[in-house]
């Protein structure tokens, strides 16, 4: 079976995602290992409940980004991960992890890549007037949020929502997103191809492949 490692920092839903997705027998993969960023982090209880190994690798016990990543890569190594997830991991990442996880790194930002990089996607959503958000999982390069998209679920805003109304119906398609991009790629379907993410051999879109949002991918 392959082998998942998933990075949080925080609540951990995505990480639940992927912890159902596999008890289902969606995603066809072992969650070998999680690693939190931060000891407090609830995902490791979820980690912990469902008796999946789990670390805290604590970013302020490092002088350096680099020696952090260095850590990282470490553990990663040591649990022999096929696929590294980061659900939600809240850290800037150097190439002392990118680079030896190149085309093996997933990330899902809340947002409608290419727009909105960075943080408080939904607010700026509003902001802008946008009709829809949303949010995609793309691989991860050395560019913030820039990697090539795999996979965007829309949602359409509607009237009267609040960046946290709108980031509730959001992260319920995230988590129909992620694990679905995650068993493309253990399938083979999915690869970084140079700068290029491919689905069966073709080079996906630069909005990635877009999931229907009332009938939840995968
Ligand atoms: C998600 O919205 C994800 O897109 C963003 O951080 C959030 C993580 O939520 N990067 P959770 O910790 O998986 O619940």
């Amino acid at each position: 079976m392959p082998r998942l490692a998933i990075l949080i920092s925080g609540h951990g839903s995505n990480l639940q995602a992927f912890i159902d997705a596999c008890a289902s027998g969606k995603l066809l993969a072992n969650i070998s290992l999680v690693i939190s960023n931060k000891p407090d982090a609830a995902g490791l209880q979820r980690a912990a409940r469902s008796g999946i190994p789990h670390i805290c690798i604590n970013h302020k016990d490092y002088a350096s980004r680099e020696q952090f990543d260095a850590a990282l890569v470490n553990a990663l190594q040591a649990h022999d991960a096929d696929l590294v997830i980061l659900a939600g991991f809240m850290r800037i990442l150097t190439p002392v992890l990118i680079e030896p996880y190149l085309g093996r790194l997933m990330n899902i930002h809340p947002s409608l890549l290419p727009k909105y990089p960075g943080l408080r996607t939904h607010q700026r959503a509003l902001d802008a007037g946008d009709k829809e958000a949303g949010a995609t999982v793309h691989f991860v390069t050395a560019e913030l949020d820039g990697g090539p998209p795999i996979v965007q679920a829309r949602v359409p805003v509607a009237q009267g929502d609040t960046a946290k109304s709108l980031a509730e119906r959001v992260t319920m398609q995230e988590h129909a997103i992620f694990p679905l991009a995650a068993q493309w790629f253990l399938e083979g379907r999915v690869a970084l191809r140079g700068t290029k993410a491919t689905l069966d051999g073709a080079v996906i879109p630069a909005t990635g492949i877009v999931a229907e949002t009332d009938c939840p991918a995968g």
